[in-house]
């Protein structure tokens, strides 16, 4: 059977050198979390380095939703990079942390709560919908112009080949039929926006060189805006990528139903061919990372570059996953084993699928196998890992791992690079089991140094 390494870096390895010494007791009441923000403080760094090759301003606003912790509010703050925050409470922490107004974006569904505080903190409003707008010019007074943007919901060519369907912004004949209408004096226009989660740059390229396109429709009207948002959803490395091409094939060539545990393995069908495809595999596993994709994207548009540049236009990103690359581990703790008969085995862990927030994304890499017992007769494995709910699709990966030793009752399983959605996203007690607790994890001075997210919060004040 293959194996899936995840991508570590030296924090994320001492992390779990340390786990492996401390009593195990924190470990009893399900699972822990730790988190890196020196590591989400380098990615800043890099991205931001990298950022300056651009012919044009890249302003970095970290998408808070993709963490529900403080923690990384705060370091966002502290490393100077801005903010976009989708809920009223991450409104709030983003003002507790020190973010002011001019730094933040609201982007996202807003009730009339979020978007009244929006306004108060003088925040750039990213509009959704026509009725959002429509609230915001009811709550405008006259000695303050709000400060907007519009997500455009269908930036594609009309006779383009392709198109995507979201929930969100609104279409661009609306934006020009509200243009045409409104006195859009009224407001402080700061640009247009876009987001999809789709990764494929020449399409991203095409919907930036349509939304570049509708900005005429602001300089008619004597509106001359000083941003283009083009959102965020950049990738990283998530498998170690050393023996790529042996890996995919490995997987390509495994027996697809012995291996999965219903219908998908990483989220993904087998196809026709009883296979999974390997340029799927290769797109989830080795995706380009920011800078690479950024990079690709901005190649496609030479004489955009130019254009942006000309009209003087910030670039603003929102990158949220990408950011929190390596910045977390959950570590649970084995409860039980099962034979499922038919040589079929699997493992049962004190957390679950909330937890880990598979609905959000399907779990990829093998879990780091922590062995409380030195019982070195025990033999390779290949196991399912099942959660603690009262659910039969509580199953952590929907595909068999292969472990080096059978893991036994107290035994450890560290997952790796949690931070970004998986940790805290959808984490929820369902039939009372414990959410995540976090804590952070610094290195200080060659140490380890473990503290509650509170304890971090203070020490920054
Ligand atoms: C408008 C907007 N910006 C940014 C993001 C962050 O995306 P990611 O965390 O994938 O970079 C999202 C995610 O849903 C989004 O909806």
């Amino acid at each position: 059977m293959f194996k899936i390494p995840p991508k570590t870096n030296s924090i994320v390895n001492q992390c779990i050198e340390y786990i492996k010494k401390i009593d195990d007791n924190i470990f009893d009441n399900g699972p822990v979390q730790f988190l890196f923000p020196q590591v989400f403080d380098e990615n800043i760094k890099q991205l931001s380095e990298n950022l300056t090759a651009f012919p044009f301003p890249i302003k970095i606003f970290f998408a808070h939703k993709s963490n529900k912790s403080k923690v990384f509010v705060k370091e966002s703050k502290k490393t100077g990079i801005s903010i976009d925050v989708a809920s009223l409470n991450e409104l709030k922490n983003a003002i507790d942390s020190g973010f002011k107004g001019k730094d933040i974006e609201c982007t996202g569904i807003k009730n009339i709560q979020f978007i009244k505080q929006s306004l108060k903190e003088d925040c750039l409003i990213i509009i959704d919908s026509i009725s959002e707008f429509d609230i915001i010019k009811t709550l405008t007074s006259i000695n303050k112009r709000p400060r907007v943007a519009f997500r455009i919901n269908d930036p594609y060519c009309n006779n383009g080949c392709y198109n995507r369907t979201s929930r969100f912004g609104i279409k661009k004949q609306e934006f020009i039929d509200l243009v045409n209408k409104e006195y859009m004096n009224n407001f402080q226009v700061e640009g247009l926006h876009l987001h999809f989660d789709e990764y494929v740059p020449e399409n991203k390229a095409n919907m930036i060189k349509e939304l570049v396109s509708l900005y005429k429709h602001l300089f008619e009207k004597n509106i001359f805006p000083k941003m283009l948002n083009i959102g965020g959803g950049y990738r990283f490395l998530v498998v170690e990528p050393k023996n790529k091409d042996k890996l995919l094939e490995e997987i390509e060539n495994i027996n697809f139903d012995d291996v999965a545990y219903a219908k998908t393995m990483f989220g993904l069908e087998k196809g026709r061919n009883g296979k999974i495809s390997k340029t799927l595999l290769s797109d989830k596993f080795f995706p380009l990372d920011s800078l690479q994709y950024l990079t690709k994207v901005f190649d496609y548009l030479p004489e955009k570059k130019q254009l942006i540049n000309d009209l003087n236009l910030n670039v603003h990103i929102e990158p949220g996953y990408s950011l929190l690359d390596s910045c977390g581990i959950i570590v649970m703790k084995v409860i039980g084993t099962k034979n499922l008969g038919e040589n079929r085995f699997a493992i049962v862990v004190d957390g679950n699928m909330y937890n880990l927030s598979t609905q959000m994304r399907k779990w990829i890499t093998d879990p780091i196998h922590i062995s409380k017992n030195n019982n070195l007769s025990k033999k390779p494995c290949d196991a399912f890992i099942f959660g603690n709910l009262c659910k039969e699709d509580d199953v952590l990966l929907d595909r068999k791992v292969n472990f080096d030793r059978k893991p036994e009752i107290g035994d450890l399983l560290v997952f790796i690079n949690t931070a970004g959605y998986a940790g805290n996203f959808e984490d929820t007690d369902a039939i009372l089991q414990p959410k995540n607790k976090n804590f952070v994890y610094l290195i200080e001075n060659s140490k380890s140094i473990i503290l509650t997210e509170k304890e971090y919060l203070e020490q920054k004040k």
